[in-house]
């Protein structure tokens, strides 16, 4: 499974890009909004930086809601940088937008996902990757990871190419569950990435390992003495 990051925050997307595990990332107006008030930087700007950052795609959102208005921000994100992928949001002017950017060989998100249906009309339409989004639903006291499956299933059926791409993912469980039903990408907040390399029983491992060899250490400058 891919790990993508859900932030604009270019020091977060730093530090991953640094640990060597990250795939891609996804923004949507939310995320970058906060990043131009934290940098005071134009979203363009932002957009290209993290491009140039990421080995592997750069999710960016259209912000219309018209569908030729969607397809011409689209044309104009997929232009910036050649990593872009464009993120429509799923409705009928949605669907019809994705349609005219993957014709042109634009890749598409639709996000903003909540069902299996939507998702299915998603992939119809041409969408690269579906952005069903889990925690939002887990909210509301639906099993978000149900329509995950129900997803994963139907694509399966199907042999729809359509790569399932894992959003509002809140904590490491949802990581786990998205990899066990075989999702492509789960994308998610720096702070879940964080959480997923730590574990008590490895920090306990390795400073007992550290105090046993620190003990050797003092116990190799003690023999030498003892055998004279
Ligand atoms: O980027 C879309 C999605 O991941 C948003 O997550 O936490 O705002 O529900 P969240």
């Amino acid at each position: 499974m891919k790990i993508f990051l859900d932030t604009a925050d270019i020091d977060e997307i730093r530090a991953a890009v640094n640990w060597g595990i990250l795939d891609g990332v996804t923004t949507n107006p939310t995320l970058l909004s906060k990043e131009m008030n934290r940098t005071r930087k134009e979203a363009r700007e932002i957009q290209l930086e993290i491009c140039e950052m990421v080995e592997g795609v750069v999710n960016a959102e259209v912000t219309s809601l018209e569908s030729s208005e969607m397809v011409r921000e689209g044309r104009e994100l997929a232009a910036l940088h050649k990593k872009i992928v464009v993120k429509t949001h799923m409705g009928i002017e949605g669907l019809q937008a994705t349609k005219t950017l993957s014709s042109e060989g634009i890749r598409t998100n639709m996000t903003l996902i909540f069902s299996a249906n939507q998702a299915l009309l998603a992939a119809k339409a041409g969408a690269s990757y579906v952005s069903p989004f889990i925690g939002r639903l887990d909210d509301l006291g639906h099993l978000g990871m149900e329509v995950i499956r129900q997803i994963v299933e139907i694509f399966d059926n199907y042999e729809i190419s359509t790569e399932v791409l894992v959003a509002s993912i809140r904590h490491p469980l949802h990581v786990i569950d998205a990899a066990l039903l075989g999702a492509d990408i789960a994308t998610m907040p720096f702070a879940v990435l964080e959480k997923m390399v730590k574990h008590p029983l490895t920090d306990i491992g390795l400073k007992r390992f550290l105090d046993d060899w620190k003990k050797a250490g003092s116990l190799e400058e003690k023999i030498p003495l003892l055998t004279k």
